[in-house]
């Protein structure tokens, strides 16, 4: 049986450690590319090299030549700059915009029938770029964020606990981070609501503490995390590799779903929602009844999501009148 053929885009930390995930649980075969050749080839001849001990068998292989993803089923993106203490995932708009764009147009080159991941902040700003710079059809581009925003609120849920994070259970919605919109309605542990184990301060706190998860980290290290994100990627990519057909929460394209853009007409925006993920990407929007708090909150986040794709397409706007047309498809 041929081997399914996962692609990440980008080397660096977050890329690498989707790589090493992806060896772990023998997704597929593995290729790494990078503008930084010797680093992608490096590190695929590194992980390579674990193996013979590690016990996975994958090819893997590195180094900057598109045609390296030719056939593959999923093409993750995480290039792109991180961020540093004091810097926001907002920041990073201008600089990672170009290098999504760039990149999703070699994908849609070389990979034309792959499912997109992107993993490059902002995240919500940046699947829309992806999107629109590959041309490919909105359920088979998708952002991670939710499935991480959700490990690192169930981790905390767990430390607070002192219980396994396997049995505990929940749903978040929205942007990625700072505006996620938890639901501790939807939280569980072994079906137990939440509300009966822990204080609404105590689930504040988690609901906190997983909000800023991100920035907690950079403070900490003085670069974005990428084990937790990573992971987050490859959970998405297990389930429509093995089109499992799990309900994962994700960037996904809304219309009228959640009420993000009912009278968008094709041009709507990818926000945090539990999808159903199956072989061909995104098989459907799972929609949760959410009450009036939810919704208002939901709404509040989904504007922060519109304001970054006005950002994103303000900058192609400005860069094809300077006959850059750097972003043809985006305008
Ligand atoms: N094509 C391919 N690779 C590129 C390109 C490009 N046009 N531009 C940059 N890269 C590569 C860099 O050479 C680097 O190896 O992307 C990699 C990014 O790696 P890191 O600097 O280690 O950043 P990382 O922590 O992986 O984060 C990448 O993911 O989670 C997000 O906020 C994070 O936006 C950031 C992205």
């Amino acid at each position: 049986m041929r081997r399914a053929k996962i692609s990440i885009i980008g080397a660096g930390n977050t890329g690498a450690a989707c790589a090493v995930w992806a060896a772990s649980k023998e997704l597929g075969d593995i290729v790494l590319i990078d503008i930084a050749d010797g680093v992608a080839k490096g590190k695929a001849l590194d992980l390579y090299q674990s193996a013979p001990i590690e016990r996975f068998d994958c090819n893997i292989q590195g180094g900057s030549d598109y045609s390296l993803i030719e056939g593959s089923e999923i093409v993750v993106i995480t290039a792109g700059i991180p961020r540093k203490p004091g810097m926001s995932r907002d920041d990073l708009i201008k600089t990672n915009m170009g290098i999504v764009s760039s990149v999703a147009e070699k994908v849609a080159q070389f990979a034309p029938e792959a499912v997109i991941i992107v993993l490059s902040n902002p995240l919500d700003a940046m699947v829309y770029t992806a999107w629109k710079a590959s041309g490919f059809p909105a359920h088979r581009v998708l952002g991670q964020a939710g499935c991480l925003d959700v490990a690192r609120f169930r981790a905390f849920l767990s430390m607070e606990l002192g219980c396994s994070v396997e049995d505990i259970q929940a749903l978040l919605l929205g942007g990625h981070g700072d505006d996620m919109v938890p639901l501790p309605r939807f939280t569980s542990v072994h079906g137990i609501p939440i509300d009966q184990l822990l204080s609404k301060e105590k689930i504040d706190a988690c609901v906190q503490r997983a909000k800023v998860g991100g920035g907690e980290i950079v403070q900490l290290m003085g670069t974005s995390a990428y084990y937790a994100p990573a992971s987050g990627v490859i959970q998405m990519a297990e389930a429509i590799i093995k089109d499992k057909k799990r309900i994962l929460p994700c960037a996904a394209y809304c219309e009228q779903e959640y009420n993000v853009a009912p009278g968008a007409k094709g041009d709507g925006y990818f926000v945090g929602v539990p999808c159903v993920l199956g072989k061909g990407g995104m098989e459907k929007i799972v929609e949760a009844k959410l009450d009036a708090s939810e919704s208002a909150l939901l709404a509040e986040s989904v504007q922060h999501v519109k304001d970054l794709v006005a950002v994103v397409k303000k900058l192609a706007a400005e860069k094809n009148e300077q006959g850059a047309v750097m972003f043809p498809k985006l305008v």
